[in-house]
């Protein structure tokens, strides 16, 4: 691939920008030797600055949200998107989350600039399951699990019920819901419906992934066995 057109679908810069770099001898092979603009070249082989290039496309990341980020730009309040390097705001093609967290939600969020990735992830007939970890303003009726699995529950301004879930009560106050859909607001909506309010929600799992001992804020790379986690037992 040609070193200009390389660098600036990564984001580091315009490929007038990466000229630039080049003449300044910023940007070379592995041997340090500088590397012209119009070299064709193997991203491996390339270093800028001294460092390995960002990965080509297909990129896929794990970030953990903290709470008080959000996924839209439509919203108020920070983006997600701060808390990964800012070239990655630049890539062709573009990187964006899979699915929503609402500011309020903390973890497991991905991003992906791989469109038949995103789309197998979120798509309801791939049955990703996303788990979520509850925290309520009341103690649970006792029902919830009930109600949740029955397949039958209508949330308000919806025309068709809810999908089963899976429920799991982890203290009085404390649940955890296991959804194969995503629809606005869902969980907190669906402890609405029992006339409870969620006050903390997180997410542990999407599909068989985990965010695992991933710090709030941190990020790091989807790795090939990720995603085999990730579609495991769907
Ligand atoms: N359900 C919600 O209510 N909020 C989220 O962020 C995710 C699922």
């Amino acid at each position: 691939m040609r070193l200009d057109r390389l660098i600036a679908n990564l984001g580091y810069g315009s490929r007038r920008e990466v000229q630039t770099w080049c003449r300044q001898g910023y940007i070379t092979d592995r041997a340090g030797q500088a590397l012209r603009h119009d070299a064709s070249v193997e991203p491996a082989e390339v270093l800028f600055d001294g460092e390995e290039l960002d990965p080509i496309a297909p990129l896929g990341l794990m970030l953990h949200k903290p709470v008080g980020y959000t996924c839209s730009n439509k919203d108020i309040g920070r983006l997600v998107n701060e808390l990964l390097p800012e070239r990655f705001r630049h890539r062709t093609p573009t990187m964006s989350s899979v699915g929503r967290l609402d500011r309020e939600t903390s973890g497991l969020l991905l991003f992906t600039d791989d469109g038949a990735l995103l789309h197998r992830i979120i798509s309801p007939r791939s049955r990703i399951a996303k788990v979520y970890e509850v925290e309520l303003a009341d103690p649970l009726r006792g029902d919830e699990g009930e109600v949740f699995a029955s397949g039958t529950l209508m949330l308000e301004g919806e025309d068709t019920p809810l999908a089963p879930a899976g429920f799991e009560a982890l203290g009085e106050r404390r649940a955890r819901l296991v959804l194969h859909e995503g629809r606005y607001h869902q969980v907190r909506r669906m402890f609405g419906a029992m006339g409870n309010r969620v006050v903390a929600l997180h997410r542990s799992h999407v599909g068989g992934l985990e965010l695992g001992d991933l710090a709030a804020g941190q990020w790091r790379r989807l790795s090939s066995e990720d995603l085999l986690q990730l579609f495991a037992g769907a």
